[in-house]
């Protein structure tokens, strides 16, 4: 059964004693708005009433990654792990089917959490899930989790970096590494510097300069360059798929 917005909202900000207002900080005042670049640059692939229906399909989804969206869908859940025990975050829904891979390895007594700032993508997800599944949705700004310190044994961040901002992009990462837990790992898996003879490059990158204005620094700097000083270094596995034109980078936390 599909929830309304305003249901979904109110499963993640519920009543005290929920299971999601357990990581809520006292004093916090409801849910955090829309930051500016989301209704400015992605309105329409997320904001938008309409925008779960136009781009909730597989050939879509994978249509935009240029027929790679299973490989980095796949990469993305053997990276986790083949069993997920303890608790796992996901940082912002994802059309398709990321989540149900994930939520199926969640062994009894374990937990996945996904956050995102949007209502209306939290409810597409919950949609999707099998009611069943160990899935908390929490509706949160990335750049502000509010969610303590070391909760998490793994983090991923799922093609969200590149839709950010620089400021929102470092603030994101930082967040992500402070709810991990010492001895964890965090997995980025978005855009990266392609081949030099990669002809998206000169095909898929202008159009996407216009669409997506901050993926450029994606595909022109490595990701250190917006880590925390204090984990610059960690970074144990850097991955490319497709000539280089995507990239898998796992950070020791
Ligand atoms: C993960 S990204 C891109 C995913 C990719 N295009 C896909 O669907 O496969 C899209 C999601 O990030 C969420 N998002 C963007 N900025 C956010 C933020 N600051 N905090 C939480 N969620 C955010 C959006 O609401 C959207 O649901």
């Amino acid at each position: 059964m599909r929830l309304s917005d305003a249901e979904a909202v109110k499963q993640v900000w519920g009543s005290r004693g929920g299971p999601a207002s357990t990581l809520l900080q006292e004093g916090s005042d409801g849910p955090p708005p829309i930051p500016g670049y989301l209704n400015k640059y992605y309105w329409c692939f997320y904001v938008h009433p309409r925008a779960v229906w136009l781009f909730e399909r597989p050939w879509l989804v994978n249509l935009i990654l240029w027929g790679k969206y299973l490989t980095m869908r796949d990469a993305a859940v053997a990276e986790m792990g083949p069993s997920l025990p303890g608790r796992t975050l996901q940082v912002a829904c994802v059309y398709g089917d990321l989540t149900n891979r994930l939520a199926a390895r969640v062994p009894p007594g374990s937990e996945l959490d996904v956050v995102d700032v949007l209502p209306a993508q939290l409810n597409n997800l919950r949609a999707k899930l099998p009611a069943s599944a160990p899935v908390q949705l929490l509706r949160m700004d990335s750049a502000t989790l509010r969610i303590p310190d070391a909760r998490y044994d793994r983090v991923l961040l799922f093609f969200l970096l590149h839709e950010m901002p620089r400021d929102v992009r470092e603030a994101t990462l930082r967040e992500a590494l402070r709810v991990a837990k010492p001895g964890g790992k965090l997995v980025i898996i978005d855009f990266a510097r392609p081949a030099p003879w990669h002809p998206l490059r000169f095909i898929w990158h202008p159009i996407l300069r216009v669409l997506e204005p901050f993926a450029r620094d994606l595909w022109t700097r490595p990701v250190e360059d917006w880590l925390p000083a204090s984990h610059r270094d960690r970074i144990v596995s850097r991955t490319g798929y497709f000539g280089d034109f995507y990239q898998k980078v796992v950070i020791a936390v």
